[in-house]
């Protein structure tokens, strides 16, 4: 059932009696269909002591192996792997500057991509869909001319190549192993890109039946290295985390007339805060989205004055997913969500404000916090989904990104 509530005041007088609580609660209370009480506490997210997240947003943090060659008897390696992420690395190995190999994802299956002094190869999409967030283990094994991967013990690559005699790569004594990424820095040219960084997790890992210790310290000094127990889609934004991008981005093609839509899906872990932010040269505050957990609105506030807001009934855990509609027009800021809809008048020169903005190369949009936010108690803390502009927002293609925002995975308490 759709509740449509047109309200014409002017956006001044809708100010001046913010805090009237009769204004601006637009849902429906629940608390009557719903008296089975669905507890809003959330436990504490558990992280595990054994998986090992391999996302790396650092350069600085990336975790490398590396292993005599003259000390190896095997070049199996095997480990339990779990992600949703479609895309990214999950290994790099290499002996010498031009004899690498990686195994990624790609479209949400496996990818080999190698380089050797035979030639380069990539082998796209084998196996199954492995973006599901189920642990399965993986086994990729060698020798001078076979590759071998597998798949909770089914082949999906098994290569057997030419090697040139004589051609070998003599000199080289050690495999280094990248995991995640590309080794930081490195000029390593993979024959089709990849957005490398994997959001995924790996445990019961054995690489080339060596000692690991480098991965068991990470895991012990860094908790973040330490996957949740559980996790579901969506990205994850710690208290510290927001990302920026160019609303070029975004662009619509109906240039003739701009509306901005976003569809904005949250789940609350500590915190509220700016949600999202679109900011002008100067950092002028065009548009800025903020939860406010404490009085359980969602309000959205034109060039810094209140636009709109929506006012979540105290039955209704923000602590769970909710969904919300924000479209801006020429006159009205419509707020909706699966119940019901409301409207508040803009002023048309505020919304020519907001478009100018938006269409201005100098300006960004900034998710999941901005960096000028100072109050601790103001970090939006929770995980996000976000289509905007019709256009879902993909964390790995941001301009920046915090380095512990997890773009495909945002954990569940247990
Ligand atoms: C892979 O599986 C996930 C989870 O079921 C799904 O969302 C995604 O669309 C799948 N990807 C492909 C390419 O089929
Ligand atoms: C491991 O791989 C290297 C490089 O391809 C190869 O020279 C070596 O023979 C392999 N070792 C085993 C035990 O297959
Ligand atoms: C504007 O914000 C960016 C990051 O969002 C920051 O780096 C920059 O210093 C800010 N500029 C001004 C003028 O405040």
């Amino acid at each position: 059932m759709k509740l449509l509530i047109g309200v014409s005041i002017p956006v001044i007088v809708y100010l001046l009696s913010y805090g009237d609580p009769s204004v601006g609660a637009i849902l429906p209370d629940h608390n009557q269909d719903h008296t089975a009480k669905v507890s809003c506490s959330v436990e504490k997210l558990m992280r595990s002591s054994e998986s090992l997240y391999i996302g790396n947003g650092d350069a600085r943090s990336v975790l490398r192996l590396e292993f005599q060659l003259s000390e190896l008897t095997s070049n199996l390696s095997s480990f339990d792997f779990r992600t949703f992420d479609p895309e990214g690395i999950i290994f790099y190995g290499d002996v010498g500057r031009d004899n690498w190999f990686v195994l990624g994802v790609r479209d949400s299956r496996l990818e080999v991509q190698m380089s050797n002094g035979n030639g380069q190869m990539v082998l796209s999409k084998w196996g199954p869909n492995v973006s599901d967030g189920q642990w399965r283990k993986v086994t990729v094994d060698s020798t001078i001319n076979t590759i071998d991967v597998r798949v909770n013990g089914e082949v999906v690559v098994m290569l057997t190549y030419h090697v040139n005699n004589g051609q070998g790569s003599p000199s080289y004594s050690t495999l280094g192993i990248v995991l995640g990424d590309l080794p930081p820095g490195s000029d390593v040219q993979l024959l089709r890109p990849l957005v490398p960084a994997l959001d995924g997790c790996l445990r019961n890992w054995a690489w080339v039946k060596k000692n690991t210790e480098v991965l068991d310290s990470a895991m012990e000094t860094d908790e973040n290295r330490r996957c949740f127990q559980n996790e579901e889609p969506g990205a994850f934004f710690p208290a510290h985390g927001y990302a920026t991008f160019k609303p070029a981005v975004f662009s619509t093609k109906d240039k003739d007339s701009w509306t901005f839509r976003l569809q904005l899906s949250f789940r609350v872990l500590e915190d509220g805060g700016i949600v999202l932010g679109l900011f002008g040269a100067g950092n002028i505050s065009a548009l800025t989205i903020t939860l406010d957990l404490e009085k359980q609105v969602l309000e959205v506030s034109l060039l810094g004055k209140l636009a709109h807001s929506l006012k979540f009934p105290p039955g209704v855990c923000l602590k769970h997913w909710q969904t919300v509609d924000v479209v801006i027009q020429s006159n009205q800021v419509v707020l909706s969500t699966t119940e019901a809809s409301s409207s508040m008048d803009i002023l048309p020169a505020d919304f020519k404000a907001l478009e100018d903005i938006w269409l201005d190369p100098d300006s960004h949009i900034s998710i999941g916090g901005t960096s000028e936010q100072a109050e601790p108690g103001a970090r939006f803390s929770g995980c996000l989904k976000i289509t905007l502009q019709g256009t879902a927002v993909e964390l790995d293609s941001a301009q920046y990104k915090h380095p512990l925002i997890h773009s495909h995975s945002c954990p569940l308490a247990i």
